[in-house]
């Protein structure tokens, strides 16, 4: 999720240039600003993307030099910012950017306007509060876009997103567009057991079964109420259930790896489970995901389905798994992981894990996995 906290600016006299919907930017300059800024940056820069001019103003470059060379009219900044379509400014809170001025400088001299994308802190306490990076950066640009905390649209080391990403610029929806009740799903929609998934079949399937519990809040830590839950994994030699999986291992007859079920009054929900297994994909060689679980929650209307990915405790793939690193912010990765919780399980029958889900704010947990 993501904030568009647009600046009403003066029109920079480019009728028809980038202003127009959808119109196919020539070339963009990224500058990344400050340590967080500049890792960013440089995964971007690694993927070598058409039409995109990277650069970093890292925390260890000297500023005065910095700032001397970009108005010294001679350095690739000043040209690719002067070439740019696009400029954005990329930095994550309490990075310096102290140039942040000089660029927009740079770029208002040649009627650019620059977009800033500020990564939202996982810990901070409260909301709105701004830094002195977020408030450098407000003064500094004319669209400051707050970027969440879930993973960007585009992480070259997870392959996927190369091809899912988008190529074009969002296009803001009108106020309200997200709002349509859609109908809401039937009670009879989810059935005795669904929430069961080790009750599927004629016998228990093969593996280490679980009991999966956790509360879904929102923002305010409200409850999530009645709300649809739904959730897919492998089973427990790590191979789904689906034509699509020709993993080579064993299919368990007992064992779909699909449940779903229904929040209570107080924004809880159950499920029994394995514990699924770790699989292969074809991300690069020896690619393993870690052990997971899908999530899809359902709010009252279909578009504003969200789904996320839960892992185990220690598990030594979540360290080098592309799509839980491509979350920018370790504390928010870690609220991916649940916690055993054997109080949950059932008494010499299975483990018990909690996995508890925050839909929005500092504290949120990352979604769009
Ligand atoms: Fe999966």
């Amino acid at each position: 999720m993501s904030a568009l906290l647009g600046r009403a600016r003066p029109a920079f006299g480019l009728p028809g240039r980038i202003q127009e919907a959808n119109s196919k930017p020539r070339s963009i300059a990224l500058v990344g600003l400050g340590e967080g800024g500049a890792a960013i940056a440089r995964r971007v820069a690694a993927e070598r993307p058409a039409n995109l001019e990277v650069h970093v103003l890292s925390k260890s470059a000297r500023a005065g030099d910095t700032v001397a060379a970009i108005q010294a009219g001679g350095g690739d900044l000043q040209r690719d910012l002067a070439a740019a379509d696009m400029i954005f400014i990329v930095a994550c809170r309490g990075d310096d950017v102290g140039l942040a001025p000089v660029v927009s400088g740079i770029a208002h001299g040649r009627k650019h306007p620059v977009t800033a994308l500020y990564i939202v802190p996982s810990d901070a306490d409260g909301h709105g509060e701004e830094d002195e990076t977020l408030k450098t950066l407000r003064g500094a640009v004319e669209v400051l876009v707050v970027a969440s905390l879930d993973p960007p649209y585009l992480y070259p080391d997870y392959r996927s997103t190369r091809l899912r990403s988008p190529r074009q610029p969002l296009l803001e929806l009108p106020e309200g567009s997200f709002d349509v009740p859609g109908p809401l799903v039937p009670r009879g929609f989810v059935r005795d057991k669904d929430n069961d998934l080790t009750a599927h079949g004629k016998g228990a399937p093969l593996g280490e079964k679980m009991v999966l519990v956790g509360r879904i809040t929102d923002e305010g830590a409200r409850p999530v109420r009645d709300s649809l839950v739904e959730i897919w994994q492998a089973n427990a030699s790590g191979r789904y259930h689906h034509p699509g999986d020709n993993h080579d291992a064993p299919l368990d007859p007992n064992f779909l790896g699909i449940g779903r079920t229904f929040t209570d009054a107080d924004g809880n929900y159950r499920f029994v489970t394995i514990k699924p297994g770790s699989y292969p994909w074809q991300n690069h060689a020896f690619a393993w995901r870690p052990q997971h679980i899908h999530f899809s929650l359902l709010g009252n209307a279909p578009v504003q389905r969200l789904v996320t990915q839960m892992y185990f405790p220690g598990d030594p793939l979540l360290a080098i798994d592309p799509v839980a690193q491509s979350i920018p912010d370790a504390k928010a990765r870690e609220r991916l992981i649940c916690s055993l919780a054997l109080e949950t399980g059932i008494e010499m029958v299975s483990l018990g894990y909690r996995f508890d889900i925050v839909l929005a704010g500092a504290k949120s947990t990352p979604l769009g996995l």
